[in-house]
């Protein structure tokens, strides 16, 4: 029999600091064998900060560490990988123009060494082996990593965890980046490990699948640990106001069934793109919220790109109504009143090393001048409103957006798009990682922004959100229209018919 409930990991009064940013305070964690441990608060609260000290990837300003009963001082994440902890990041872990074999043996290289040399080969195959150990098909390891999608490298990245066969694994907001599938092949993975004595740790903001897959939740709030929660307690309302340390109803959605004008403003005439797409029709109207739902390979997200000029359109245009201009890159895209929201923050969206300030006004150039300059003072107001609105927890608007938690460079992401006061926005799953607090602000954002009169698409894997916010709703399947459905209409088991 596997030997559960043992302390593994024990985390002593820690403390982290960033400058003036308090991080943690004072935290006491205690993790056992053969359970799962799931790590609940707001953006910003210490989830990632936590998980990375424990995993080796950066220390902590005080307090100690015991795992497997012994002190625990990992110095960097090859220690901790040695001594079986192994962590799955919020971030992308993957390197892009080195093969995915590279990546599943970085830092791992001297098994394949043949005198001065690296066995390529042997390390290619032994890569192939690793990504069959958790029913991964269809990825090269011989192949440059920046071949593959999101879903693809955190699958990747998976594989590396699990190939060296880990005691923890710690999992951080991975699942969100994932379809039905990916989330599968984790949770299996999760149980799997729990039942043979081994511990998990995983983050993530969806309550419903960390309260089916947890036996515990610690709730993070402000760097501290308000609570730990044992299964036959949990209860959504409760754990959501430890969260947010206030009560939240559970109204996020709009309530009305307004409709929007007839007026097309953006429509693709019969589109086909490279890979996904073909001969796809679509029209959006003024002041309508259109979902694009489906499974996450259906093409929604290629369509979403494709609608603002970033992906290649082989057969078909995409137009604006109002004159007729053809979309054929972002920059006539942008020029001409849209926006875009990437699903990709961290490699499209934002620039990671320049400060929230600079993010956000990025999309402003245009509008916060006085004649041919640009005014300072507006140019603070238009980002200071942002950063009010998404409540985005930073010590300042200076500060570098890689400083902040994942969570908060999403709404840096969103914020800069809804100053830019876009008349067609398109969101492609804009409250990814976001606290379910900031995405009832988003969504109220959203809603103004229609009411305002401006047409929003919005790209989705949740159908609840979808069927929350939309005015009407396209379901696409294998690059097509799969279903057209209006909000006076929407009914789960139909929508998911036709997304099958
Ligand atoms: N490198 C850094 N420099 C400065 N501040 C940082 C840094 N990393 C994290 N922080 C701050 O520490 C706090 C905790 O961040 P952390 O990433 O642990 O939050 P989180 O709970 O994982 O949030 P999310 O749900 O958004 O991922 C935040 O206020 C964040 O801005
Ligand atoms: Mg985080």
């Amino acid at each position: 029999m596997p030997e559960k409930d043992r302390i593994l990991v024990e985390v002593n009064d820690m403390c982290k600091n960033f400058g003036v940013t308090i991080a943690l305070s004072h935290i006491n964690l205690s993790v056992k064998t053969g359970e799962i441990r799931g790590l609940i608060g707001e953006n910003g609260s210490g989830k990632s900060t936590v998980s990375s000290i424990i995993a080796g990837i950066q220390a902590a300003s005080s307090g100690t560490m015991t795992y497997e009963g012994k002190e625990w001082e990992p110095v960097t994440v090859l220690d901790a990988q040695e001594a079986g902890i192994g962590m799955i990041v919020q971030e992308a872990g993957t390197i892009s123009n080195i093969s995915v074999a590279e990546n599943i043996f970085l830092g791992n290289y001297k098994k394949f060494k043949k005198g001065s040399l690296i066995d390529k080969r042997a390390m290619i195959a032994e890569a192939g082996k690793a990504l069959n150990k958790i029913g991964v098909t269809g990825i090269n390891p011989g192949f440059p990593t920046g071949m593959y999608d999101m879903q693809e490298r955190k699958l990747i990245e998976i594989a590396k965890c699990i190939y060296n066969d880990p005691k923890l694994l710690i999992v951080d907001e991975t699942t969100t980046a994932l379809s039905q599938r990916g989330r599968d092949i984790i949770y299996q993975i999760m149980h799997n490990m729990a039942d043979s004595g081994k511990t998990v740790m995983i983050i993530s903001h969806d309550l419903n699948e960390m309260m089916e897959h947890c036996d515990t939740l610690t709730v993070l709030r402000d760097g501290m640990i308000i609570d730990n929660i044992v299964r036959k307690d949990f209860d959504p309302d409760n754990i959501k106001q430890k969260m947010v340390g206030r009560e939240i109803s559970g109204h996020y959605y709009r309530a009305d069934n307004d409709g929007y004008e007839d007026q097309v403003v953006l429509k693709a005439d019969c589109i086909t793109t490279m890979e996904s797409i073909l001969c796809l029709n679509m029209e959006l109207h003024e002041k309508e919220i259109l979902g694009i739902g489906g499974l996450s390979d259906c093409g929604m997200h290629i369509l979403g790109r494709a609608l603002y000029g970033l992906e290649e359109v082989v057969d078909g245009k995409v137009i604006l109504s109002k004159d007729n201009t053809v979309i054929k890159n972002a920059q006539i895209a942008f020029k001409n009143g849209m926006g875009y929201v990437s699903k990709n923050r961290d490699t499209e969206s934002l620039e990671l090393n320049a400060s929230i300030f600079a993010n956000i006004a990025s999309t402003g150039y245009d509008k916060n001048n006085v004649g041919p300059f640009i005014s300072p003072k507006k140019e603070k107001s238009y980002v200071d409103k942002q950063i009010k609105a998404l409540r985005i927890k930073c010590q300042n608007a200076y500060q570098p957006v890689s400083a902040l938690s994942g969570g908060n460079k999403q709404k840096v992401v969103f914020g800069k798009w809804c100053a830019d006061d876009a008349d067609i926005l398109i969101l492609d799953c804009p409250t990814r990682g976001v606290d379910i607090g900031v995405k009832a602000a988003m969504y109220q954002l959203i809603y103004e922004m229609k009411k305002a009169g401006k047409s929003i698409i919005m790209i989705s894997e949740e159908l609840p959100e979808l069927m929350g916010m939309c005015d009407r709703m396209l379901i696409m399947r294998d690059g097509q229209i799969s279903g057209e459905f209006f909000r006076e209409e929407y009914d789960d088991r139909k929508l998911i018919e036709s997304m099958i």
